[in-house]
């Protein structure tokens, strides 16, 4: 137990202080307002502040990147969640979005919100903004139907 304590302890903190030399990139790449989910599709106002309040950091190109994402571990965990949210789904790019597909994502969105898995859930306590309410999920659920 001494022993892990002598040396354990400070090769952990060497470890900790190397990897912030070597962050995740954080930098968000440009967004064209020409090319958002509100400028190509329209969805109502309402849409857009859920999404904005919701799903922006990361499902846009306009992340707000919180302090500890600035630390390693934690950057690594948060910039992972940007990367594969934009992957999945990014409000920032719509450009060429049928309104077909745009139903069929917002669909998509619609069960994921609906089951509470989007936001995702730990994302919650550190942002209680990006709760969303029955109204919200409303909001969400019936635009898809008000495009067909
Ligand atoms: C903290 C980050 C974060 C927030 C906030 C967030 N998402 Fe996600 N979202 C993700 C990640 C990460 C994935 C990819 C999940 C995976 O790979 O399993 C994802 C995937 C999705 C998918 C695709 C699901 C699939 O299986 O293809 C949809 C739809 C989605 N999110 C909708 C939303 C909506 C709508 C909001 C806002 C109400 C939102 N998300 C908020 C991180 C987030």
């Amino acid at each position: 137990m001494k022993k892990i304590i002598t040396y354990g302890l400070p090769l952990l903190v060497v470890v900790l202080i190397v990897m912030q030399f070597f962050g995740p990139e954080t930098a968000n790449p440009p967004e064209d307002p020409a090319a958002t989910i509100a400028a190509v599709a329209k969805p109502p106002v309402e849409v857009i502040n859920v999404i904005d309040r919701g799903c922006r950091d990361c499902h846009t190109n306009r992340t707000s990147w919180p302090w500890y994402s600035r630390i390693a571990p934690a950057s690594f965990l948060v910039a992972r969640d940007v990367t594969k949210g934009r992957a999945h789904l990014n409000f920032s790019e719509w450009r060429g979005m049928s309104p077909e597909i745009t139903a069929l994502r917002m669909t998509e969105a619609c069960i994921e919100v609906t089951r509470g898995d989007m936001p995702l859930p730990y994302y919650l306590p550190a942002h209680p903004e990006a709760k969303l309410s029955a109204g919200d999920v409303k909001a969400i659920c019936s635009w898809p139907e008000q495009q067909k």
